[in-house]
């Protein structure tokens, strides 16, 4: 049994987490946390940030879209759905040190995050024609080492991470024999998020989540709904903050929003 002062120390280790891999200490000005979105300091024409290099986030991530892992995270746990944790779009890695941090603060032993990335941008669809992606000139690129750095800096880089460097089209296919009970989807474009479910959904448990970051863009919201009809998935899709997310066989119910 945990005590209600350990629930604090872990809902205070959480949120501080939190609040650095978005960087609102430094870049929140007047906003509130829950109205924070560090995309403001962006130049979304330039294709650039605002901001000094070093002073940008680890996360493009709201808090409320942080909150909805962390729901899904305590979903799982509560429902014993088995498999680890994966991210297939992890730029700078701050999602990752949230899934890493719950690991720790949960107490949860036994599940691995999987950091899967080029750790060199996003590549041009292959497939997919006039997909907007295509033009951005920001192509989200961070290397492993500068990812592998920045977990190290929230002390959280040991065996519970799991990098899996390349394009997905060259590197999903190796985790066959992996389970996994949260899939979460932040590469954008049609190609990348059309293969990553084509590799990644079959390995996740029933009662496992799939969160879909990019609702808003088109190439991903039809990479997602081509791959459920081309599967009769008919999960409903929920969705939070922009974020879409289903749970794998509905009659494992949905978590709670946070
Ligand atoms: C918008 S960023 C991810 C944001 C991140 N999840 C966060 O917490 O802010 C998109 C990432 O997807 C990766 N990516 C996109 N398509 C990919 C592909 N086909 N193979 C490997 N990585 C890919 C890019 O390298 C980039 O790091």
């Amino acid at each position: 049994m945990t005590s209600r002062s350990e629930h604090l120390h872990r809902d205070a280790y959480i949120d501080l987490i939190k609040r650095g891999i978005t960087n609102y200490p430094y870049l929140g000005g007047d906003r509130s946390f829950e109205d924070f979105r560090c995309v403001t300091h962006y130049d979304l024409e330039k294709g650039r940030w605002k901001i000094d290099s070093l002073a940008r986030p680890f996360t493009l991530l709201t808090k409320s879209q942080l909150d909805l892992i962390e729901q899904a995270i305590g979903s799982l746990q509560e429902r014993g759905v088995a498999g680890d944790f994966i991210e297939a779009g992890v730029w700078r890695g701050g999602a990752i040190i949230l899934m890493l941090a719950l690991l720790r603060a949960y107490g949860i032993a036994g599940r691995k995050v999987f950091a899967a990335d080029s750790f060199s941008g996003i590549p041009k669809n292959v497939r997919a024609i006039n997909d907007p992606v295509d033009s951005w000139s920001d192509r989200w690129a961070a290397s492993l080492d500068e990812v592998g750095g920045n977990i190290d800096r929230f002390g959280l880089l040991d065996d519970n991470v799991r990098f899996v460097p390349g394009y997905f089209s060259e590197t999903l296919k190796h985790l066959a024999n992996e389970k996994f009970s949260l899939v979460r989807l932040d590469s954008d474009s049609y190609d990348s998020v059309e293969t990553s479910l084509e590799y990644l959904y079959p390995l996740l448990s029933a009662g496992g989540i799939t969160i879909i970051d990019d609702w808003h863009l088109p190439g991903c919201r039809m990479a997602v709904m081509d791959y459920r009809a081309r599967h009769n998935i008919e999960d409903d899709v929920r969705e939070y903050d922009g974020n879409a997310y289903w749970v794998k066989n509905q009659d494992y119910g949905f978590p709670a929003l946070p």
